[in-house]
């Protein structure tokens, strides 16, 4: 007569034999070794045997235990196996694959990297300040009078508390003034926003870079030299440059730079593409008073500093018509500066 220990097991095996999936074969091991399991329950029975029976029906529960289990692992490779083998036939590897698209740096982004390049090589540093701003670093530490017309409503863009998007970048010499002594060579380069009419060549925000250098005995010819450089490494060796005077009220003397190149599709025609000049004495002075010491006494430093119309190099550089492009997201338009 057979143990009824061994009629388990043998019922079990059988039984994971025929087993058509693992789910099934789960169940199966549930029944026979789960907590409750009919093999698990003589555990449970043997503290109520003898002496003389414990170690032979223990011998044959251990016995019964591995052989199952042993049972449900194999059963379970197989199973585990075959469905991994019917999801594989579904699959055809001659189907031509899903490519994926390879983005670009946008031409605005491409332009910026490589006036910052050039910017690095003179030895310049990266400078930040917020696109929120407050009319003082704006206009009033700029030497820019209330009543000067850029300060209107009409052209810029306030906040009920105030506050305003800064209309150029300079609000960032006056950051970076504040925040350290001179010397100071900086470049800030960044959004600026103005209420004007849109068009080809007008955009409500656009983009500028900012320089600015402070240190004893900068002249005009620092200036000069500094953006010669500058544009002819970009636009090439030959592009004329012209500084033409003018007003700006936070330098003295100004100047509107204007460039000329027979390689530029613009030829023969000078386009302007910076406002610089050398950084006007009462802004170092209004700095110090800021600052409560007098780190920028206009006696003992000099500086000059200048704004890049960003958008409009990028325009010239690439051959753009329309300033508008820059912000449209038009795939055909960006997929062309993808190299
Ligand atoms: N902030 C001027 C503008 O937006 C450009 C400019 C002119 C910046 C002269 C300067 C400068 O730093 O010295 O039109």
């Amino acid at each position: 007569m057979t143990h009824p220990l061994e009629d388990l097991r043998d019922a079990a095996l059988s039984e994971i034999a025929a087993v058509p999936n693992e789910q099934a074969l789960d169940a199966v091991r549930i029944r026979y070794l789960g907590r409750n399991g009919s093999i698990s329950a003589w555990g449970e029975r043997m503290k109520t045997l003898s002496k003389e029976e414990k170690p032979v029906v223990g011998k044959s529960l251990n016995q019964a235990r591995a052989a199952v289990t042993a049972a449900l692992e194999e059963a379970g490779k197989k199973l585990r196996a075959a469905s991994e083998a019917g999801a594989l036939a579904d699959l055809d590897l001659s189907l031509p694959g899903t490519a994926g698209e390879l983005g670009a740096l946008h031409p605005l982004t491409q332009m910026l990297d490589r006036a910052i390049g050039l910017f690095y090589r003179m030895g310049f540093a990266l400078a930040e300040g917020p696109d929120l701003e407050d009319e003082w670093h704006c206009f009033d530490a700029l030497n820019t009078a209330p009543d000067h017309p850029a300060r209107n409503e009409a052209d810029t863009f306030y906040l009920h508390d105030g506050r305003l998007l800064r209309t150029h970048t300079s609000t960032v010499q006056i950051r970076t003034m504040e925040a350290a002594p001179p010397p100071i060579r900086v470049i800030a380069p960044g959004a600026a926003f103005r209420r004007d009419e849109v068009d080809a060549t007008h955009s409500a925000q656009f983009h500028q870079i900012e320089g600015l250098y402070v240190d004893s005995g900068v002249s005009v010819a620092d200036l000069k030299g500094t953006l010669e450089f500058f544009l002819r490494e970009l636009f090439g060796s030959d592009t004329a440059i012209r500084f033409r005077p003018h007003y700006f009220p936070f330098t003295e003397p100004s100047f509107e730079i204007d460039v000329k190149s027979k390689a530029l599709k613009s030829g023969e025609k000078w386009i302007e593409v910076a406002g610089c000049g050398m950084v006007h004495p009462a802004v170092l002075e209004e700095v110090s008073r800021a600052r409560g010491d007098d780190a920028y006494d206009p006696e003992k430093w000099t500086g000059f500093a200048f704004g890049l119309g960003m958008d409009r190099l990028a325009m010239i550089l690439f051959d753009i018509p329309d300033i508008r492009l820059f912000a449209q997201n038009d795939l055909r338009f960006l997929r062309q500066f993808a190299s």
